[in-house]
């Protein structure tokens, strides 16, 4: 008997950064996926294999080894079997071993909510295979252990919507509002395939906005400002003026230095291509920037992205957030 889950990466149209501050942010979950089958051992091992990039890790009595893969897969998988140990020891089930198998179409490292994404699917996936009920709530603060060992005073937004789906307005320690979707829309995503680590990006603003409280003050204002706007002007499907506020939102990504050359360059052609806004997504600092277009210059969008150098995708905001399944 296998448990199996299926989890969604993410975008956030606006807000990122200084949602850890508390202000709002809006996200969405895309129909890219991450997904975990989880299976029992009868040693007590919790062993994690990921099927891109193809490495695994063992994990027996707190101590991570790693069986195959390169410098970073102690960094990339331990977490995982932190927070399967997590959601054993919530059933009481500590004793138990698991053979957990992450196959993730998500690109790692570029703002997509990659770790999130798995993480949650860990955990849902555990949780299936031991025939045991967990809501929304329980994966998604399970699933802030893993968040906390990868990222630097995470804001939880990256598990909270992969867990959930759909589009939420986001504040860090606060209900979060589901945004009504009548209709799902296209997103596009442009890779500079750059890596970089949100952790380090999220202490690189932070030591910028510790220079000056009227600088940091005026900042969080202009951002909740423009989460505000762009989400009243969701709610009326005014995709035209979400657009705007979204480069407004990539202006003030740049004020706290965490764009590059290389996204204002993909940015810039989306925009010079009809798209009614684009702005980085995710941490920065390479990673990836988002555009909404209108229908009919979709492909000049992508066509623009992939010729200033990136790698386009097409992705659509799905309404639906982790899934899972026994498999018999
Ligand atoms: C990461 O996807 C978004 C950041 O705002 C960090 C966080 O909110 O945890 C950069």
């Amino acid at each position: 008997m296998k448990g199996f889950a299926v989890a969604p990466a993410k975008v956030i149209l606006t807000g990122e950064h200084f949602v850890v501050y508390g202000t709002t942010a809006i996200v969405a979950a895309v129909n890219i996926h991450s997904k975990a089958t989880v299976s029992q051992r009868s040693d007590g091992t919790i062993v994690v294999s990921s099927s891109s990039p193809r490495c695994s890790v063992s994990f027996t009595d707190g101590y991570c080894e790693v069986l195959q893969g390169r410098r970073n897969t102690r960094a990339m998988l331990e977490p995982i079997c932190h927070v399967a140990r997590a959601t054993l020891e919530h059933f009481d089930k500590e004793k138990q071993g698991l053979d957990i198998q992450i196959d993730s179409a998500i690109p790692v490292g570029v703002g997509l909510g990659s770790s999130a994404a798995v993480a949650v699917s860990t955990i849902a996936a555990t949780a299936k295979l031991l025939r045991r009920g967990l809501d929304r709530d329980a994966i998604r603060h399970l699933a802030f252990k893993s968040e906390s060992m990868i990222h630097n005073f995470p804001s939880g937004i990256d598990q909270t919507i992969s867990t959930l789906g759909g589009l939420i307005a986001y504040r860090r320690r606060r209900p979060f509002q589901r945004i009504p979707l009548k209709r799902t829309f296209q997103v596009i995503i442009g890779d500079t395939r750059r890596t970089r680590s949100t952790g380090a990006m999220v202490s690189k603003v932070k030591t910028l906005l510790a220079k000056g409280r009227r600088l940091k003050r005026q900042i969080l204002r202009s951002a909740e400002r423009i989460s505000r706007t762009a989400l009243t002007t969701l709610q009326h499907g005014d995709m035209r003026q979400f657009g705007e506020l979204m480069n407004l939102n990539h202006e003030l990504l740049r004020q706290v230095r965490v764009s590059t050359r290389e996204l204002d360059r993909l940015v810039l052609a989306a925009r010079e291509a009809g798209a009614f806004g684009a702005k980085l997504t995710g941490a920065g600092g390479g990673g990836c920037m988002i555009a909404l277009a209108p229908f009919r210059y979709t492909e000049s969008v992508l066509h623009a992205i992939r010729d200033a150098g990136g790698t386009p995708h097409l992705v659509n905001v799905q309404r639906e957030g982790v899934e899972s399944w026994l498999l018999i």
